[in-house]
């Protein structure tokens, strides 16, 4: 079975240290007096830079899961999402192509493309210090050869920064994970529900219950022997989830998976509460954002209306 390269020459310690560095140690670790990037500022000259947080590498995940560590992921799609998520100590930030319905504006993800993903991909990758970066390829951009997925992922590695790709779909994508791992493309696998085939699908409907878990089994094991440094799976019965963890040496994220696989992911504007309107039921809700949101943007407004903003102290 292939797997991430394990036989690291890190010390246990330098491989632990992504999971140790909670927030403070990574906000610690931005260098001040630089230009660019996340935590760019303008601190003092007399200041040393500091060392910048170690990357998070495939290898990484894959020692979490050797460990029975966890890890989290988050999806970001902008400069300062990704600032603040890489210094909170999210290991991987995930430029969905659910910017297509949570950014663009569209009902699915199907629409989006790949010049509409690629700078969104660029600013996230340019933010993080820390966090490894995966991008979404998009609906049509990888499904007609192991030639074009290939060729859209190095224009993700190549013009997005990405240091690795997702793509949907199950053991039908063995070679095509294959040939793009050949050619130096990470690949994280998508099984189980897999939004970009809702309408092949039938709609957003759990996936492997049943005698299908066998179905995700088997995905899941075609494509870790290709290669795939991970196995994201999604809304998939907890138990199926656990079975298919176990059947892979590679690491495992879930949405709607339950809690056995090695790391968990959400949309952040669900995380986050930005977005309104019925939530599914695997999301949990660490912030109203779009109750914040709005009442300072409805205090602007009032403030603007009756001359209370802008004041002498805003005035030059
Ligand atoms: O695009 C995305 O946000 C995703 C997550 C649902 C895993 O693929």
């Amino acid at each position: 079975m292939a797997t991430p390269n394990s036989s690291d020459s890190s010390t246990p310690a330098e491989l632990a240290a992504p999971y140790g560095n909670g927030p403070a140690a990574a906000s610690a670790a931005v260098p001040s007096g630089t230009t660019g990037g996340a935590g760019g500022g303008t601190g003092g000259a007399a200041e040393a830079p500091r060392k910048p947080a170690a990357r998070i590498r495939t290898h990484h995940l894959y020692q979490a899961k050797v460990n029975g560590e966890r890890f989290a992921m988050l999806t970001a799609y902008d400069q300062y999402t990704a600032e603040i998520f890489d210094q909170a100590g999210i290991e991987v930030l995930l430029v969905g192509d659910s910017a297509s319905n949570n950014v663009f504006g569209n009902e699915t993800s199907l629409p989006v493309t790949v010049d509409e993903l690629l700078p969104l991909c660029r600013a996230v990758a340019r933010s993080a210090r820390r966090a490894l970066v995966v991008a979404d390829l998009p609906f049509g951009s990888y499904e007609v050869s192991a030639q074009q997925a290939v060729a859209t992922g190095v224009r993700f590695l190549k013009e997005g920064l990405a240091h690795g790709v997702k793509i949907e779909g199950g053991k039908f994508y063995a070679e095509t994970v294959r040939a793009m791992v050949q050619a130096g493309i990470p690949v994280m696998a998508h099984i189980g529900f897999t939004p970009q085939s809702e309408h092949a699908l039938g709609g957003y409907r759990v996936q492997g219950r049943g005698d299908d878990a066998q179905r995700l089994i088997d995905d899941a094991v075609a494509l870790a022997d290709a290669g795939a440094f991970c196995v994201l799976m999604e809304m998939v019965p907890a138990a199926t989830a656990a079975a298919v963890d176990a059947a892979v040496e590679v690491p495992t994220v879930g949405i709607g998976a339950g809690s056995a696989t090695t790391g968990q992911v959400l949309v952040w504007q669900d995380m986050a509460g930005l977005r309104g309107g019925k939530m599914a039921k695997f999301v949990k809700q660490y912030a109203d954002l779009r109750t914040s949101l709005s009442d300072a943007a409805k205090a602007y407004g009032e403030d603007v209306r009756s001359g209370q903003f802008p004041g002498p102290e805003h005035s030059f």
